[in-house]
């Protein structure tokens, strides 16, 4: 995949500015109210009664904010995610479906974050680059 000057420009701007602990729980706990069927992935967080139990739920925030570093670290270095497509296909059995949501919902996030800063250009670049994770992720389905 390339990346222009001005797109690597775009995401690490935003990226700098992200609040990893926040935006990461965030953006798990809305994929769950949002897609109430990705909480089948997570029954050892609980029974999620209300979306606030949900946003509340120390483990959604503490794994919100895993899945986000880890995230991060696709941003620099696409090969960290051959290991964890093989966790999510061949272990969790996580439909590949559920990157794309994850990764539109993490777009909602940022734009919810940073407002008008978030223009439509960086959203464009934005979008591929949830595209190219959600990609990477369901490498080992093919
Ligand atoms: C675990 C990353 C999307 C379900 C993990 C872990 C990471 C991660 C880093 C921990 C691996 C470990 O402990 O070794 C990501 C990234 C995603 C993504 C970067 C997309 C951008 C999803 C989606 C689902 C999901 C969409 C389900 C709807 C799970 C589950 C675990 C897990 C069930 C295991 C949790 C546990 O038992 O601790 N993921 N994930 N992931 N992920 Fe994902």
């Amino acid at each position: 995949v390339h990346w222009s000057a001005e797109e690597k420009q775009l995401i690490a701007g935003v990226w700098g500015k992200v609040n990893v602990e926040e935006c990461g729980a965030e953006a798990l706990a809305r994929l769950l109210i949002v897609y109430p069927w990705t909480q089948r992935f997570f029954a050892y967080f609980g029974n999620p009664s209300s979306p606030t139990a949900i946003i509340g739920n120390p483990k959604v925030r503490a794994h919100g904010k895993k899945v986000l570093t880890s995230f991060g670290e696709a941003v620099k270095n696409q090969a960290t995610h051959a290991k964890l497509s093989e966790l999510h296909c061949e272990k969790l059995h996580v439909d590949p479906e559920n990157f794309r949501l994850l990764g539109d919902i993490l777009i909602i996030v940022l734009a919810a974050h940073f407002g008008k800063e978030f223009t439509p250009a960086c959203q464009a670049t934005w979008q591929k680059l949830v595209g190219v994770v959600a990609h990477a992720l369901a490498y080992k389905y093919h």
